[in-house]
C-alpha cells in the first residue's frame, strides 16, 4: 500500500485554505492509502511564536484534523517535535544539500525579504521538511501549490543520497488538488491565503464564526463586471469563491458557472457564504465535543511510537552508509 504524508505548521489558526489544499486531501485518501498526518511544530519555530500561544494550538490542530474527518484508525498521526530522529536526519541531509538550492527556494526568498533578522532555521526548514518526508517512506505527499517547490527539493536531495551512499530513499512525488488550486485571500485575492494570528477580513479561520463567515465573503473583493465566469487573471476574486466552492462541495467550475448565468455577485456569494458556513459549522460542533477529551493524548502516545520506531530504523540506516556508526 502506498503511503501518504503531510504536515501543517501551527503559525496561526488553521484557515479554509490549508483545509482546502491539505487536510481534506488527506481525508479523501485514508481508505486508499497509509496515512500520516503531523503538526509542524518545529517549523513554527522558523518566525518567533507566543509560547503559550503555540502551546494551546497545537492541541486545537490535532483536535481539528479529527473534526475535519481524519480518522485516527486509519491515519497516523503525531507532533513532529516529538521524534528527535527526525532532527537528526535533517542534519544528515543538511550535509547532502547544497547551499545554493536551499537558498533558490521562493518561500525562503520571500520571507527573508520581510525582515532582516530571519533565523537560519527559516533557510534550513525545507531540509526538515525533506526529513519529514523520507524517513518513513513517503511516496505521495499531498500540498497545496506553494509547498510544491519544497517537495520537489526532498525529492532531489533523497536522489542525490541514494546516488552517494545506496540506495536509502524512495522518491516522493507533491499531490497537488486537481485544480492546483491555492486558496487567495478574500480582500487581496492575488496573494493566498495565509494563516495569521488577527481576524483578518482577507482570511477564513476554521473557527470563525458563521456571522464573521457570512460578513467576509459578503465584502470579498471582486470586479465590477458583475458576471461570474472563472477567470483567474482579470476576475481573481469571483474566480477564487468558485475554487473554493467547487472543491468543498466536490463540483466542477463549470456547473458552478451553469448555476449562475444571468445571476449577480450578491446572489452567488450569498450562496458560498451558505456552502461555507454549512461545511465549517459541521466541522466546528465536532471539534467542540473533542477538544476537551482524553482522547487527544493516546491518538498521539500511539501515532510517536510507531513514527519514532521508522525514524530511528532510518537514522541508523544512513549513519551506518554515511559511515558514522562505531
Ligand atoms: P503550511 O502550514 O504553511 O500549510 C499547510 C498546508 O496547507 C497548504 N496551504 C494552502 N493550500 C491552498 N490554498 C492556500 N491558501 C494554502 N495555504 C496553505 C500548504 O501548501 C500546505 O500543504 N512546510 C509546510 C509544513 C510541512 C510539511 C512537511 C508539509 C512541514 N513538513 C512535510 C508536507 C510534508 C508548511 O509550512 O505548510
Amino acid at each position: 500500500m502506498k503511503r501518504i504524508l503531510t504536515g501543517l505548521k501551527p503559525t496561526g489558526e488553521i484557515t479554509l485554505g490549508n483545509y482546502i489544499g491539505a487536510i481534506k486531501q488527506m481525508v479523501k485518501m485514508q481508505d486508499e492509502y497509509e496515512t500520516y498526518l503531523f503538526v509542524a511544530d518545529l517549523h513554527a519555530l522558523t518566525v518567533y511564536q507566543d509560547p503559550k500561544k503555540l502551546h494551546d494550538r497545537i492541541k486545537r490542530f490535532i483536535a481539528l484534523y479529527i473534526a475535519c474527518g481524519i480518522d485516527p484508525d486509519k491515519c497516523l498521526i503525531y507532533l513532529q517535535s516529538e521524534n528527535p530522529y527526525i532532527t537528526a536526519i535533517s542534519f544528515l541531509l543538511e550535509c547532502t544539500t547544497y547551499y545554493g538550492e536551499a537558498s533558490r527556494m521562493i518561500q525562503f526568498k520571500e520571507k527573508s525579504k520581510e525582515n532582516k533578522n530571519f533565523s537560519v532555521g527559516l533557510l534550513t526548514y525545507p531540509i526538515l521538511m525533506a526529513a519529514d518526508i523520507l524517513y518513513c517512506d513517503t511516496d505521495l505527499v499531498p500540498v497545496g501549490i506553494d509547498q510544491k517547490q519544497h517537495v520537489e527539493l526532498a525529492r532531489n536531495i533523497a536522489e542525490r543520497f541514494n546516488n552517494k551512499y545506496g540506495d536509502t530513499f524512495i522518491l516522493p512525488d507533491a499531490l497537488v488538488s486537481e485544480s492546483g488550486v491555492k486558496i487567495k485571500d478574500l480582500k487581496n485575492p492575488t496573494k493566498k491565503m495565509s494563516k495569521s494570528e488577527g481576524n483578518k477580513d482577507g482570511v477564513i479561520s476554521m473557527f470563525d464564526s458563521s456571522e464573521d463567515i457570512r460578513r467576509k465573503i459578503m465584502h470579498a473583493t471582486t470586479d465590477s463586471e458583475n458576471v461570474v465566469k472563472f477567470d483567474e487573471e482579470n476576475k481573481p476574486g469571483i474566480s477564487n469563491l468558485m475554487n473554493i466552492v467547487a472543491n468543498l462541495e466536490d463540483i466542477t467550475i463549470e456547473e458552478i458557472t451553469n448555476k449562475f448565468v444571468g445571476k449577480g455577485y450578491k446572489e452567488f456569494k450569498e450562496y458560498v457564504a451558505d456552502i461555507v458556513c454549512q461545511h465549517l459549522s459541521a466541522i466546528q460542533d465536532k471539534y467542540n465535543k473533542l477538544i476537551n477529551s482524553n482522547e487527544i493524548d493516546s491518538i498521539l502516545d500511539n501515532g510517536i511510537k510507531i513514527s519514532q520506531k521508522l525514524a530511528k530504523e532510518k537514522y541508523l540506516d544512513m549513519c551506518q552508509k554515511m559511515g558514522i556508526v562505531r
